[in-house]
């Protein structure tokens, strides 16, 4: 067993503390890494507030993971140790399923997420498949990239997996930690971009993170049957009729932000004008290699506040109150 620190809470939304606990060494098919810091996710404040059962251990949160390998199981290529790598909310799926075998891990009805039910990246060490373990190119900063490996990858699926064209207009609703590194990825595929924000202020820097327009949600009603693709980083209840009705014929709203209220969404416009919902759980392996080297070549990188570890607590609460610009990277050592 291997001796580990972690920044965990017992749940219920409880202060982070810092604590030792034991794990496993790796399985065959396992790495184990040493974090070098981890980005702080909207995602991880809905786990780290769930009720936990009083014999349950403490909740790890963490998965924008920056590390470097420092152990391996029996199956993995030696060549990996020492390698820097991120990984990201999924560590590991069971790679003979249909959808594994077809390149589509995330739908893996036996996938393992790095934060549930294990200790995730919020500590000294994490540890998961090696699929799911990415080598950082070079080019990429390591003290910043971390966010990319959740917040990056899963902006990025919407624009990859769906082929949108450049000629496309994509509208980015909710400038955050997803949605910063979403303008600057659809500027960088060659879209026309508009960023969609509830926060005038962030007007100038949404423009330099290269945005074409900004439009502000409230007044969204006015640019009916412009966008072709919306990418949705919000999980607020928004005005869905303003939201679909700004849709141009054949567009999509894909929704990233977990909305915890029902969309409440009317067929007939979706019907008339060929439009498309869809949604997505971050992304695969070879999408998020695929991400890493497109930032790497476009020179995006996630705008982070780096804090230490220790000042975990902080970060949380400000994230809670979206006073962060655009990201929190937490620093180890833990
Ligand atoms: N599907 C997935 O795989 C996946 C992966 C990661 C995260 N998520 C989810 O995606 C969501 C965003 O995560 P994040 O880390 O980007 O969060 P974040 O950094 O807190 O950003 C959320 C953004 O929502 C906007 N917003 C705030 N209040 C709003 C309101 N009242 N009405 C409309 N918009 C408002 C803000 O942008 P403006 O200031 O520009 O309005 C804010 O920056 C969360 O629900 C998270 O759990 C999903
Ligand atoms: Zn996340
Ligand atoms: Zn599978």
């Amino acid at each position: 067993m291997t001796t580990i620190t972690v920044w965990g809470n017992r749940g219920s939304g409880s202060p982070l503390s810092r604590q030792e606990l034991t794990i496993a060494p790796p399985g065959p098919d396992e790495v184990l890494l040493e974090v070098l810091s981890c980005g702080l996710c909207h995602s991880d404040l809905g786990h780290l507030d769930e009720p936990l059962a009083a014999d349950a251990p403490p909740v790890v949160a963490g998965h924008e993971v920056i590390g470097r390998v420092v152990a391996i199981g029996s199956d993995v290529d030696p060549a990996r140790h020492g390698q820097l790598c991120g990984l990201g909310f999924i560590a590991g799926t069971c790679r003979h399923c249909s959808y594994c075998l077809s390149g589509r891990q995330t739908l893996c009805a036996s996938f393992e997420s790095t934060i549930l039910g294990r200790p995730g990246g919020f500590a000294s060490h994490v540890k998961a498949h090696q699929d799911w373990v990415i080598p950082l190119p070079g080019g990429l900063d390591p003290s910043s990239a971390g966010p990319l490996l959740c917040a990056g990858v899963t902006v990025f699926e919407p624009l990859f997996s769906a082929g949108v064209s450049p000629t496309a207009h994509v509208a980015v609703i909710g400038v955050g930690g997803l949605g910063h590194l979403a303008v600057q990825l659809a500027r960088a595929w060659g879209c026309e971009v508009t960023g969609v924000t509830t926060s005038s202020s962030k007007s100038a820097e949404i423009l330099s993170l290269g945005a074409h327009q900004v439009q502000l949600l409230s007044e969204l009603n006015q640019r009916q049957g412009t966008y072709d693709l919306i990418i949705n980083t919000s999980d607020h209840a928004l005005d869905w009729d303003a939201v679909v009705a700004s849709l141009a014929p054949g567009g999509c709203l894909h929704q990233l932000g977990l909305c915890a209220t029902p969309i409440p969404l009317r067929l007939f416009p979706f019907v008339k004008g060929n439009l498309s919902f869809r949604s997505s759980l971050t992304s695969t392996p070879a999408n998020t290699a695929r991400l890493l080297s497109f930032c790497a070549r476009h020179g995006i990188r996630p705008l982070v506040e780096v804090l230490p570890m220790a000042a975990i607590n902080t970060a949380i609460e400000r994230l809670r109150r979206g006073d962060v610009r655009y990201r929190f990277v937490l620093q180890g050592p833990a």
